[in-house]
C-alpha cells in the first residue's frame, strides 16, 4: 500500500488545474446505460473509482474505452445482472440501478455495504423506484428490481438529513424513460445533479428544474448517444484552496468554479483566506493570522460534508476554538484522532468536533481512513513542521487525480512511497 512522505512548512505557490468531478462523472457513466448508442464523456479524471465504474459497465456488456481523459461507452448489448463483488466495492455503483431498470425492466445488483463514514442506507433509492412502479426485493445480498413499465409519479426524496444525491440521480435517470411525468420533490440540488441533467438532456431527456428541490421529468420512449464535458471537481478545488491557505501560500486554481464553492470560500475567508475571482478560476492566498471558524455541514448550497475534514485541518492552525458539526454522515470524524498525532487538540462531542487551534503541529506517521480524511492529513502534513507519513493513500487515489504531482508543481515536498 502506497504512502505519501511530506516534509512540511513550505508555502504552496504557483498554478494548479482542477480535474473533472468524481461525483459528477460516476452517475454520468451510469447514465450511458440508458441508450444503445455511443456516448462520449470528456474531462474524465484518472481515478481508481472511474476505473471501477468502467469495469462495472464492462461486466454488464458495455464497450468502454478511456483515452486521454475521454471516455467512450457503447452499451449496445446489456445485462441487468451485475458482478456481485465489483459492485459491492464502490458506493457510487448504486446509481446503475435506475438506468438498468429503465432500459431492461429488471436488474439485480449487490447491496452496497456501509463504509467508514457511516451506514449509508439506500432506502430512499428503493422508495423512489417503488414510487415509479418497480417491485423491489432484497435477497442473498442482492437487490432485485423489476417493472414491466415505469410510470411517472410524484416522488419525495427527502431523508433524515435532507435529500440524497445519488438517490436523486437514480430516480432522475429512471424517470427519463418512464411513461408520463415524474416530479421529484426534495431533490438534491448539488451541481453534480445539474451536470447529470445536462447530459441526460443532451441524450434527449425532458427535464426541468435540476438544481432546485423540484425536478420535473417528462418520460420519452428512448434516449440517444451524447457528447458531454464533465464539470470541474468543486471538492478538489476546495481542497487545494484550503491547502493554499493552511501553508500561507498563493495559488491560482484554474477551473475552480466560485459559484459551486460559495459556502466553502465564505468559511475560508473567515478563517484567514484571501480569495480573488478570475476568469479562469480563483486565486487563493492567506492573511497573517488565522481565525477559528464554526461550520455545520449541510446539503448543497450549505457547507459540504466532503470539505469538513480539510477545514478541520485548517482550524487546527487558527488561534482559538472552532466547532465543526457533521450533520450528513454519522461517523465522519476519523481524521480527528490522526490530526491529534500531529499535535492538534480536538475533542468529539456527539456530532460536533471542538478544535482548540493554535497548538504547534509537527510531523508524524498517520493513517488515512477515507478519501476526505486523507486530504485533511495531507493538508495538515504540508502545514506542520517536520516529516509526516500518510499511510494508505489508495483512499486518495479514489478521488484525487495525481494529487502528489499537482502539489509538487506548487513547491510542496511530497513523495509517493510505493510498496508492493
Ligand atoms: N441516506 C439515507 N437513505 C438513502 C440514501 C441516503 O438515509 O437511501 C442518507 C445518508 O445516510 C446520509 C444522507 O442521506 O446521511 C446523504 O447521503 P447521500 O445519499 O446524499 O450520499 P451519496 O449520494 O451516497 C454522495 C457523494 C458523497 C457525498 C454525499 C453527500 C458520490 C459518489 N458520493 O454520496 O461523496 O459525501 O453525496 O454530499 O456522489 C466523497 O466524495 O468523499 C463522498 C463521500
Amino acid at each position: 500500500m502506497d504512502s505519501f512522505l511530506i516534509e512540511g512548512g513550505v508555502p504552496l505557490r504557483g498554478e494548479v488545474i482542477i480535474s473533472g468531478s468524481k461525483n459528477a462523472v460516476l452517475p454520468i457513466m451510469a447514465a450511458t446505460l440508458l441508450t444503445a448508442e455511443r456516448c462520449v464523456i470528456r474531462r474524465v479524471p484518472a481515478l481508481t473509482d472511474v476505473g471501477y465504474m468502467s469495469k462495472i459497465l464492462r461486466s454488464l456488456g458495455a464497450e468502454v474505452i478511456l483515452e486521454d481523459g475521454t471516455l467512450t461507452v457503447r452499451a449496445a448489448q446489456l445485462s441487468g445482472f451485475g458482478d456481485y463483488d465489483l459492485i459491492r466495492k464502490m458506493r457510487g455503483s448504486i446509481c446503475i440501478l435506475g438506468p438498468l431498470l429503465a432500459r431492461l425492466h429488471e436488474a439485480r445488483v449487490s447491496l452496497p455495504g456501509g463504509c467508514v463514514i457511516g451506514t449509508r442506507p439506500i432506502d430512499l433509492h428503493l422508495k423512489g423506484l417503488r414510487g415509479l412502479g418497480a417491485e423491489v426485493d432484497t435477497e442473498g445480498g442482492y437487490i432485485r428490481v423489476h417493472a414491466a413499465k415505469l410510470t411517472g409519479q410524484m416522488v419525495f426524496m427527502g431523508g433524515r438529513t435532507g435529500p440524497t444525491v445519488l438517490g436523486t440521480a437514480n430516480i432522475l435517470m429512471a424517470a427519463t424513460l418512464a411513461e408520463g411525468v415524474t416530479v421529484i420533490e426534495s431533490a438534491a440540488c448539488e451541481p453534480e445533479i445539474i451536470d447529470l441533467a445536462h447530459f441526460l438532456i443532451a441524450m434527449g431527456a425532458k427535464i426541468v428544474g435540476a438544481g432546485s428541490p423540484t425536478i420535473t421529468v417528462t418520460g420519452v420512449p428512448a434516449l440517444h448517444g451524447a457528447d458531454h464535458e464533465v464539470i470541474t471537481d468543486r471538492i478538489e478545488a476546495g481542497t487545494f484552496a484550503a491547502a493554499a491557505v493552511a501553508t500561507r501560500g498563493e495559488v491560482m486554481i484554474h477551473g475552480a468554479r466560485h459559484d459551486h464553492l460559495v459556502a466553502v470560500l465564505d468559511k475560508l475567508r473567515e478563517a484567514g483566506g484571501e480569495i480573488v475571482y478570475c476568469a479562469s478560476g480563483i486565486k487563493v492566498s492567506a492573511r497573517a493570522d488565522f481565525k477559528p471558524v464554526d461550520i455545520t455541514t449541510m446539503p448543497y448550497s450549505g457547507f459540504p460534508t466532503d470539505m469538513q475534514a480539510q477545514m478541520m485541518a485548517l482550524a487546527c492552525l487558527a488561534n482559538g476554538t472552532s466547532i465543526i458539526t457533521e450533520r450528513i454522515f454519522e461517523s465522519r470524524f476519523m481524521h480527528a484522532s490522526e490530526l491529534m498525532r500531529l499535535g492538534a487538540d480536538i475533542s468529539i462531542e456527539g456530532a460536533s468536533a471542538i478544535v482548540k487551534g493554535g497548538r504547534p503541529m509537527s510531523g508524524a506517521p498517520v493513517m488515512a481512513s477515507d478519501l476526505r480524511a486523507s486530504a485533511a492529513l495531507v493538508i495538515a502534513g504540508l502545514a506542520a513542521s517536520g516529516k509526516t507519513q500518510v499511510n494508505r493513500v489508495y483512499h486518495l487515489d479514489r478521488g484525487y487525480e495525481r494529487m502528489e504531482l499537482k502539489l509538487q508543481k506548487l513547491g510542496a515536498r511530497i513523495q509517493r512511497v510505493e510498496e508492493e
